[in-house]
């Protein structure tokens, strides 16, 4: 089973926005698959990969934003950082340490969802009614 599913309540009304945090689940499910790996294994690829997914991801979401003058950007730029530095960390640690694998997929799983229907929602608010 998938460890997130995409729901349509996920939908911030940005076509682009949408299809790129569709992929970044695609990508946490096949962390989940992945499942903890030894050195080189498979879940760092994974968290490689997702990483620099992440952060494209954040430079189109961050331009758009300043593009239409949200007053909440500079907030919202340091979640971003602090997502980006916590997937790092946990890149680092599966490929050096044991890492608690569950704990990284709901802390992913858990950010990702609450991202979007809190943070993400609210600068599409804004930019929407503006
Ligand atoms: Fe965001």
């Amino acid at each position: 089973m998938a460890l997130v599913e995409w729901k349509d309540e996920y939908s911030i009304g940005n076509e682009l926005i949408d299809e790129q945090h569709k992929s970044l689940f695609v990508m946490l499910n096949e962390l989940a698959e992945a499942g903890p790996g030894e050195k080189e294994g498979a879940a760092y690829t994974c968290l490689s990969r997702m990483l620099k997914y992440a952060q494209e991801h954040f430079r189109d979401e961050e331009k758009f934003m300043r593009d239409n003058g949200y007053p909440g950007l500079a907030d919202h730029i340091k979640e971003h950082e602090g997502f980006i530095g916590q997937v790092e960390d946990y890149a680092e640690a599966v490929y050096n340490t044991y890492v608690p694998f569950q704990d990284m997929l709901e802390y992913l799983n858990n950010w990702l969802v609450g991202h979007i229907l809190n943070s993400d929602q609210k600068y599409m608010d804004y930019i929407s009614s503006n």
